[in-house]
């Protein structure tokens, strides 16, 4: 098979879909068109595999059915603390880490002029997360139950190639580890087997660019802190 010719504009474009991609915390509520659905998740799918075995399943989430789930997370996992994390959240972060967290914390709760001492306001913000931010959809994102670290970092190509072919077809998201909080819910509500694990979702939708949530640009490492050349000249 020949490789296609690439040229400077597939680069060009590359780079701007990569570099404007941001997480979006708020989301009009218009619905994405199903042909524009089945564009964005047909074009996620060629994504790299350990052996080629695609370890991941979608399940998109609309209408009724999104307004039914985010009402079991609210009223349940929240109010009544109902956790049922198929993979436990076990990072704790230091250092430099640590750091990048907060920072990315301040920038958010600066942007929705939410003080530091004001719980209430933090807890809305949280609960934000569980109306998927206004969005109209939400994909959650599976793997069987047999699969281990290795998978997982395909799902999670698969998860980047997925977000940017939203932005690509101008549809905005935020990947949410919290959706995956409640994951025998969500197996329930959507008549899913235990033998797949929710690994988290991604509210997904048109942007409401007039939100201050959404302007936020967190910090990305430089080239140097990120990559070492071992060049052999
Ligand atoms: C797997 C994953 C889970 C995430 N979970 C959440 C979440 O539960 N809530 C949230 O507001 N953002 C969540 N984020 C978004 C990150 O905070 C965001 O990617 C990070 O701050 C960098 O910002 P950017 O996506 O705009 O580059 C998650 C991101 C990833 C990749």
């Amino acid at each position: 098979m020949n490789l296609p010719a690439l040229d400077n504009d597939d680069t060009a474009a590359f780079e701007r879909l990569v570099r404007t991609r941001r997480s979006i915390r708020g989301f009009l509520p218009a619905p994405v068109p199903r042909e524009t659905l089945e564009s964005i998740f047909g074009t996620a799918a060629p994504a790299p595999s350990n052996c080629n075995t695609q370890p991941w399943q979608t399940h998109v989430v609309s209408g009724e059915l999104r307004d039914r789930l985010s009402r079991i997370f609210i009223d349940e996992t929240i109010a009544q603390g109902k956790h049922s994390l198929d993979f436990p959240y076990e990072a704790k972060y230091e250092g430099e880490f640590r750091r990048r967290q907060v920072d990315v914390a301040v920038l958010l709760y600066e942007a929705l002029g939410i003080a530091r001492d004001d719980r209430e306001g933090r807890q809305r913000a949280f609960l934000r997360n569980l109306e998927f931010f206004g969005a109209p959809h939400v994909a959650f994102i599976f793997m069987p139950d047999w699969c281990g670290i290795r998978e997982a970092c395909d799902v999670g190509m698969y998860a980047q190639n997925l977000m940017l072919s939203m932005w690509a077809h101008g549809v905005a998201s935020c990947p949410q580890t919290i959706l995956g909080y409640d994951a025998d819910s969500v197996r329930r509500e959507l008549g899913i087997g235990d033998d797949m694990k929710l690994l988290f979702g991604i509210s997904f939708g048109y942007a409401d660019e007039s939100l201050p949530e959404n302007r936020i640009v967190p910090d990305k490492l430089s080239l140097a802190d990120a990559v070492v050349f071992h060049n052999q000249d």
